[in-house]
């Protein structure tokens, strides 16, 4: 019997009629609200949709790997709650951020809570066996998050980092979840560790080149279109591969005078993205950028092809991640 092979966005679909029959206690509504707001204001659903693929790759039906792609869209969303608490963020989803629409303490703990929902929806996994492997992947994968996010942050404050260390830092707070959450869905499907393995590293590059788009979306997107604040990543000083590029490609004076914008917070924080925009893309950073996001994603297809699957459960992996290359948002 041959099964029809499901698009990304019938299987988003899916997975959005399933997220919207999660109902959360109304009490206490300090913490259970901002799970369903940051739940419910949208987001693009590529983790789980990775997830539901996962399994669809190596001959399963995708709706095996509903708990797995709920768990990674849960635990996704937590890191949401603490990343604008960290990176002091107003937007999120054009929408506030949970600690500005309530406060701090507020995205500390229903953040948390997200975390032991996630693990609590990945325990109902149909196939029982796959549950203990699927358990070690996800620490592995939250645990990386975790480093990431730390390097991240000391990166704010650090003088000297170099593009390998920022690829390896967003390789932990970004890819390893997204190489996870096709891993996730393919033991869910009951595929052999090897092919999850070539799952998860496709999925590990993919997140690489997703990353890099952020970032160049950070600078270079629109408000409307990103729903976060444009060039918070500039006002945060972080070290990304668009400022490590600019200072790589720049004269001593423009260095120098990035260097300096990158050692402060000036009051006019708008008056420092303006003018390192500006400097961006005088050095024809943007197109740097898209060059590298584009061959990752080239070494990303290799893995793909190495599991082994068939280029028609490929094809769906393909479409979505070259519209994650092409996206604004
Ligand atoms: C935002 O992730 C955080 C990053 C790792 C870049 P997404 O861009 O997937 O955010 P949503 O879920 O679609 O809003
Ligand atoms: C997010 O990185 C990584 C995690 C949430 C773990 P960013 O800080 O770049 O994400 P955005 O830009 O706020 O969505
Ligand atoms: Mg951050
Ligand atoms: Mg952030
Ligand atoms: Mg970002």
């Amino acid at each position: 019997m041959t099964q029809t092979i499901r698009s990304a966005s019938d299987l988003r679909k899916s997975f959005l009629n399933k997220l919207s029959e999660q109902k959360y206690p109304s009490e206490p509504k300090g913490l259970y609200e901002p799970v369903d707001y940051i739940l419910q204001i949208g987001g693009k659903r590529v983790r789980p949709v990775l997830a539901l693929l996962g399994a669809q790759l190596f001959g399963a039906d995708p709706e095996e790997a509903m708990p797995a792609a709920l768990a990674v869209e849960i635990f996704h969303n937590f890191t949401l709650l603490h990343d604008d608490i960290m990176d002091a963020s107003p937007l999120r989803r054009g929408q506030a951020t949970v600690h500005e629409k309530w406060d701090v303490n507020t995205g500390i703990l229903s953040g948390d809570l997200m975390l032991i929902k996630a693990y609590e929806a990945l325990a109902k996994t149909p196939r029982a066996a796959a549950v203990p492997q699927m358990l070690q992947v996800f620490n592995r994968v939250a645990t990386g998050v975790c480093e990431g996010q730390q390097y991240d942050v000391d990166f704010e404050t650090r003088h000297a980092v170099t593009i390998e260390e920022y690829l390896k830092m967003i390789e932990l707070k970004t890819a390893v979840l997204l190489g996870g959450a096709l891993q996730l869905g393919a033991l869910a499907g009951g595929a052999n560790a090897k092919a999850a393995e070539n799952a998860y590293e496709f999925g590990r590059l993919t997140g690489v080149a997703f990353q890099l788009q952020d970032d160049l979306l950070d600078i270079f997107g629109t408000e409307t279109q990103i729903g976060k604040a444009v060039g918070n990543d500039i006002v945060r000083n972080k070290k990304t591969f668009l400022y490590l590029k600019a200072l790589e490609a720049s004269s001593p004076e423009v260095r120098a005078e990035l260097e300096k914008f990158y050692e402060s917070t000036p009051v006019d924080a708008a008056a420092k993205v303006t003018r390192v925009t500006q400097l961006m893309r005088e050095l024809s950073i943007p197109g740097l950028v898209a060059k590298l996001r584009d061959s990752i994603q080239q070494d990303a297809y290799a893995h793909l092809e190495a599991t082994g699957a068939s280029a028609e459960r490929q094809a769906p992996l393909r479409e979505l991640a070259e519209s994650l290359l092409q996206r604004q948002n």
